[in-house]
């Protein structure tokens, strides 16, 4: 059975993250989306409701989990015999970032792990969850960005 982890911070999921979590579904098994509980940063929602954004949104594909986790991505793997990293690619901005990361992953891991790219959907190749925190912290609607439960949210935390 092949299981993927699509890692992330999502704060909030946006409709790239869904594009990709919908594409890695049908490529494996079992995908879990795997939420980083980011102590050193400040991120606007908790891990609780970045989880709860995951699961309302992307409730029709039946073998997707949400999790978290802290610390390294590859320790949870590794304890959750997990091979394979799903992440999107939206442009060359983010390749060296990725590449570099990817790198280091399978090497930390002696080769036993794998990252995945899938590229964005040119819809979504701009949109980014701090370009979403930014336009919903002055008010601007997201429904382009985010599904509607999402801009709730969003709507509640800048009031
Ligand atoms: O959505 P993001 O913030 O671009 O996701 C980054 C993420 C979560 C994939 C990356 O920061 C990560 O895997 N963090 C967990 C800690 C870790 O494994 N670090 C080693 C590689 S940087």
């Amino acid at each position: 059975m092949s299981r993927a982890i699509y890692p992330g911070s999502f704060d909030p999921v946006t409709f790239g993250h869904i594009d990709i979590i919908k594409r890695s579904s049908e490529m494996f098994d079992e995908v879990l989306v795997g939420v980083l509980n980011n102590h050193a940063k400040h991120p606007l929602f908790s891990v609780e409701e970045r989880k709860q954004m995951l699961e309302v949104t992307t409730k029709e594909y039946k073998n997707v989990s949400i999790i978290s986790f802290d610390g390294l991505l590859i320790d949870y793997m590794k304890q959750n015999n997990i091979s394979v990293i799903v992440r999107g690619l939206r442009a060359i901005t983010d390749f060296d970032y990725e590449l570099q990361i990817a790198q280091s992953n399978r090497k930390v891991s002696k080769e036993t792990i794998d990252t995945v790219f899938l590229t964005t959907s040119i819809d979504y190749a701009y949109l980014s969850s701090s370009i979403v925190r930014e336009y919903a912290s002055y008010g601007t609607d997201v429904s382009d960005f985010v599904p509607q439960f999402v801009v709730e949210k969003l709507k509640n935390r800048f009031r």
